[in-house]
C-alpha cells in the first residue's frame, strides 16, 4: 500500500494498487493464480477455536475474489520451550479441520520461536481470469449486502477485559469460525459486481475502498446493519479497540454523517473485524432472492445494508 513499487508484469491482473483482497496472476487464457496471506495473535482463549478462526479468516480474502482455494501453508509463531506444545497441537488441529471443511489441503508451513503466539495461512487458489470479482467495480444502482454481523473487535476487547458473557463469546466464536465459502458461492451465482471481506478497516473502511475514486458513493441504511446483541452496552462501557480509534480518525473526514448521528453506531461501523463477512454489491432486482438464499444457507444475519449512488462528494453517506 504505497510502500512497494508497482509491478509492471502485464500477467499481474490484480496487484497492490486497488488494495484488493488477494493478488491475481494470469497463467493461461483460462486460468489465473490467486494468492493471499494472513495471520494474527489469538482473539479467543481456546486454542482449537483460535486455529479455526485464523483459517476461516485467511481463506476469506480468496472467497472475496470469487476464487476457489486449493492449498495452504501454515505460518506459526510460538513460544517454543516456554509454553506447552499441546496448545500448538490444538491450534493446528483446529486449523487443519477448518481447512478440510473448505476442501483445502495444508501442504506445509513454517514456524518460528516467538514470545507471542501467531497463526495463519498463505493460501493458493485458482480462478478464471474473466470471473475475478474485484473490490472496486460496484455499479450505480446496485444494492449492498453484508453477510455477517459486526462488533467482533469491541466484543473481543470485552473478552480481554474479562467482561464478556459466555453466550456472547459463543456467538462471536461461531461467527468468526464460519467460512465465507457458501456466501461466496451465492454472491457469484447472483452476479455480484464487486466484493470484499470485512476485516481490520471495519465496515466503513472496506466500503470506502470499494467505492474507489470519486465516481460513486455508498448510502448506508445504518439501522439495517447486522450487529451482535448487546454490542452497544460494551461500547458504552468503553471496550474500544485501538484499531477502531485509528479507523475512525481516518474515516470521519471522508464520511457524510447526519447531525445527531448516534455516536455508538459510528464506533460500531469503524470496528475492526476478525474473520468478518463478505460485503458485496449486486443489481437491485436480484438482491431480495440473493438475501433469502444466504439466510437459508446459514447466513442468518445477512442483510441489505445500503445502495450505490452517484458520487455525492464523500464516498460514504450514513443515513
Ligand atoms: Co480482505
Ligand atoms: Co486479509
Ligand atoms: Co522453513
Amino acid at each position: 500500500m504505497g510502500l512497494l513499487p508497482a509491478e509492471v508484469d502485464n500477467r499481474l491482473l490484480v496487484g497492490l494498487e486497488t488494495r484488493d483482497d488477494a493478488g491475481v496472476y494470469q497463467i493461461s487464457e483460462e486460468l489465473a493464480l490467486v494468492q493471499t496471506v494472513d495471520f494474527f495473535t489469538p482473539v479467543v482463549d481456546d486454542p482449537y477455536d483460535y486455529g479455526q478462526i485464523a483459517v476461516a479468516n485467511s481463506l476469506s480474502d480468496i472467497y472475496a475474489m470469487g476464487a476457489k482455494p486449493l492449498t495452504a501453508l501454515n505460518i506459526v509463531g510460538f513460544p517454543i520451550g516456554t509454553l506447552d506444545k499441546k496448545i500448538l497441537a490444538k491450534i493446528l488441529l483446529g486449523g487443519v479441520e477448518k481447512s478440510r471443511e473448505a476442501g483445502v489441503s495444508i501442504v506445509g508451513g513454517h514456524s518460528v520461536k516467538d514470545p507471542e503466539i501467531k497463526y495463519g495461512l498463505a493460501v493458493t487458489a485458482l480462478i478464471h481470469p474473466a470471473k475475478i470479482i474485484r473490490n472496486n467495480t460496484a455499479q450505480i444502482g446496485d444494492l449492498l449486502i453484508l453477510t455477517k454481523p459486526i462488533g467482533t473487535g469491541i466484543l473481543t476487547t470485552a473478552l480481554k477485559n474479562e467482561t464478556l458473557p459466555d453466550a456472547l463469546l459463543a456467538a462471536i466464536t461461531d461467527s468468526m469460525k464460519r467460512l465465507n465459502k457458501n456466501a461466496s458461492e451465492i454472491m457469484i451465482r447472483y452476479g455480484a459486481t464487486a466484493c470484499t471481506d470485512v476485516t481490520g478497516f471495519g465496515l466503513l473502511g472496506h466500503l470506502v475502498e470499494m467505492m474507489g475514486t470519486g465516481q460513486k458513493s455508498a448510502k448506508i441504511y445504518t439501522a439495517d446493519v447486522p450487529l451482535f446483541s448487546q454490542v452497544f452496552s460494551f461500547i458504552e462501557k468503553k471496550n474500544i479497540p485501538g484499531g477502531l480509534k485509528e479507523n475512525r480518525k481516518f474515516l470521519e473526514p471522508i464520511l457524510h454523517i447526519p447531525p445527531n448521528f448516534d455516536e455508538r453506531f459510528l464506533n460500531l461501523l469503524c470496528d475492526p473485524q476478525t474473520s468478518g463477512g463478505l460485503l458485496f454489491s449486486l443489481p437491485a432486482e436480484r438482491a431480495g432472492d440473493c438475501l433469502e438464499e444466504l439466510r437459508h444457507s446459514g447466513e442468518t444475519k445477512a442483510a441489505i445494508i445500503g445502495e450505490v449512488v452517484e458520487w455525492a462528494n464523500k464516498p460514504v453517506l450514513l443515513i
